[in-house]
């Protein structure tokens, strides 16, 4: 079962720069805690995603899909190591992400000890996950980024121009070598309880060591809880993308990002 229509996938220099960062960088906090939330995962999360893929890629015989999997490791590799940069930024802004990292670290390990088939599948949802949130942040730059400078906003674009370009790899490498429904869909249930988990109690973390500017500002209360109302109306507008994945017959070029693609890639210096 191999993919539909596909995108080329092209491995970018990041055009962010690491320079000093606020602790705040968007117009409200709440959203600047949540894409810190976001960030903190992906360093870990793309390395092990890269890692499944390696597992089983001896048993990919098609040629365009041996490409697209060098493409998609490139693309993670620099992903992980320019989110690592900002991480640790932030961290210098006066947050503190340590125990995060450390809890990440422990889920890692746990998710190393499963099977292959196990570990591919968790990153086939992931995938997935950041496929439907980097469309989402292309359609709404302006819900998500408000107030983020040009800098920051090359940060995120870039990584959800390249997660669109290479959302089918890690699908079309399980459909290949697995090609088990059952386990796909099992492994979407527990990552969807774990990543929302996990980024609501990160997020609400940062909220929490920052209550001073977050919650006792009426200011900036009023606008995070804006946020708030933005966030969950993006959980229900992303319902259906999610709910697809579902069907036996899914397949990640279904979603049409193709013209969000376009215009952000043209944004893009290359
Ligand atoms: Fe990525
Ligand atoms: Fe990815």
């Amino acid at each position: 079962m191999m993919s539909k229509q596909v995108n080329t996938i092209t491995v970018r220099q990041t055009q962010f720069k690491p320079e000093n960062i606020n602790a705040h960088y968007t117009e409200s906090t709440l959203m600047s805690h949540f894409l810190t939330a976001l960030s903190m995962s992906f360093p870990q999360g793309e390395r092990f995603f890269v890692e499944t893929v390696r597992n089983v890629r001896d048993q990919v015989s098609d040629e365009q899909l041996q490409k697209d999997i060098s493409g998609f490791i490139g693309q993670e590799a620099h992903h992980a190591r320019a989110h690592e940069q900002f991480n640790q930024l932030v961290q210098n802004s006066e947050y503190h992400l340590k125990k995060f990292e450390k809890a990440y670290e422990q889920e890692m390990i746990r998710l190393r000890g499963l099977s292959q088939r196990r570990q591919l599948a968790a990153t086939v949802a992931l995938e997935h996950f950041t496929a439907m949130m980097a469309g989402y942040m292309l359609k709404y730059p302006d819900v998500m980024f408000k107030g983020l400078s040009e800098n920051m906003k090359n940060l995120w674009l870039w990584h959800a121009v390249e997660e669109i370009e290479h959302k089918h790899v890690a699908f079309d490498v399980y459909q290949q070598v697995f090609d088990n429904l059952a386990q796909r869909r099992r492994s979407m249930r527990t990552i969807t309880l774990g990543f929302i988990s996990s980024t609501v109690i990160m997020t609400s973390h940062l909220v929490w060591q920052d209550r001073k500017s977050t919650l006792y500002q009426p200011r900036q209360f009023i606008k995070n809880a804006k946020t708030l109302v933005g966030l969950t109306q993006m959980m229900w507008r992303l319902l259906p993308d999610y709910l697809a994945f579902y069907k036996a017959s899914f397949h990640p070029s279904e979603i049409d990002q193709q013209d969000l693609l376009s215009k952000a890639r043209e944004l893009l210096v290359n």
